[in-house]
């Protein structure tokens, strides 16, 4: 069975992108994959300065991966802080990192153009990111296509490290301490998922949709999504427009109802088809996509002592995982 790891950071509420991207390949995958999916809390502390908040958000994301339809019989749910030896392992990585790998990397400069912190942290992130796959041997890592060079780093510091120490690696791939994960982002138009301004949809643009709002915001953010100002008699691109793009990243590009509303931006009805009705049609698909995630997270959010043991249990298998590779690591370098 294929080995599968992947994680989010609880930097805020999750939002459609996250789920399209990320979540709902998870729960794709735990019904035939050996699946260990955490909350990122170290990654978070690049931008967290509050502990309460930060606290909050981690609960409130496992609540969300939950509800959400992650299955803790399947799938091994835990905190990264509840792992630390990522952190060894992120030094071990470190010292065969050069320092180059890390200047080229986009998310630093992204992030700090938008205003975070230039930490060493934030600068050194995707090496603890590339630790706390390579410290579960993985085949597979799901994420987001905004994700990628991330596992290209994670491969390149594996190999750097197997170059250096696990020598014959390179011809038999038994000798290597680390196993080369490859990842895996969605082909369609879940890859990236855009927020109601047009852009990336993202938890520090403020342009997120939250599936579990209530009601009556929800369909006030959904009506917020920009469009063009195409009247309603006139055909329109649907492939360029954004409450398309996220009806479509949903429910899934060759879905029918996916297909009937392109058809409706593309032969509009006599009595026409606007954008209104089309924010209307996703508002809709919401509420029924995850009208019954909707109801576990209020389960969910009054059973904190389950939530509670999925966490234990869930870090008691990766730490389990971890410690064999971490000591693996540790031997082949010299500790
Ligand atoms: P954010 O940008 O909102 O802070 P994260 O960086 O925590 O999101 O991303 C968590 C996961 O969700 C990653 O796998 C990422 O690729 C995916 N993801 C985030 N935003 C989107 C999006 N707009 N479209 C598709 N996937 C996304
Ligand atoms: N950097 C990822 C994000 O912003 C979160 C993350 C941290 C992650 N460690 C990971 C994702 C390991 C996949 C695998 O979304």
């Amino acid at each position: 069975m294929k080995r599968v790891l992947s994680g989010l950071q609880p930097s805020g509420r999750l939002h459609l992108g996250n789920y399209c991207g990320a979540i709902k390949q998870f729960i794709r995958l735990q019904d035939n994959h050996e699946m260990f999916v955490f909350v990122a809390s170290y990654h978070a502390l690049t931008s967290s300065r509050n502990a309460a908040q930060l606290r909050a958000d981690t609960r409130q994301v496992v609540i969300d991966y939950l509800a959400f339809g992650l299955d803790p019989a399947k799938t091994n749910v835990y905190l990264q802080q509840d792992v630390p030896q990522v952190c060894e392992l992120t030094w071990l990585l470190s010292c065969v990192c050069p320092k180059h790998m890390m200047d080229k990397a986009t998310s630093f400069k992204d992030k700090t153009a938008r205003g975070l912190p230039a930490s060493i942290g934030l600068y050194t992130y995707p090496i603890l990111q590339a630790a706390d796959i390579l410290a579960v041997d993985p085949d597979l890592v799901p994420v987001g296509e905004d994700q990628r060079q991330h596992i290209e780093i994670t491969r390149d510091l594996a190999q750097k490290f197997n170059h250096h120490f696990a020598p014959g690696s390179a011809d038999d791939p038994s000798k290597a301490v680390f196993k080369i994960p490859d990842a895996m982002i969605r082909a369609d138009s879940g890859a990236t998922v855009p927020g109601v301004d047009g852009q990336k949809m993202s938890k520090s643009y403020n342009n997120g949709i939250d599936p579990f709002m209530d009601e009556k915001p929800l369909r006030k953010r959904v009506m917020k999504i920009v469009a063009d100002s195409t009247p309603i008699d006139q055909p329109k691109d649907a492939g360029r427009d954004t409450t398309f793009q996220i009806f479509s990243a949903i429910a899934g590009s060759e879905d029918e109802r996916t297909k009937d509303l392109r058809d409706k931006y593309a032969n509009p009805p006599s009595d026409g088809f606007g954008y209104g009705h089309a924010k209307q049609a996703l508002f809709e698909l919401i509420l029924d996509e995850f009208g019954e995630a909707r109801k576990r997270r209020v389960e969910l959010m009054n059973d904190p002592g389950y939530v509670e043991q999925v966490l234990k249990d869930g870090a008691a298998a990766a730490v389990a995982r971890v410690a064999e590779v971490t000591a693996r690591a540790r031997a082949a370098a010299g500790l």
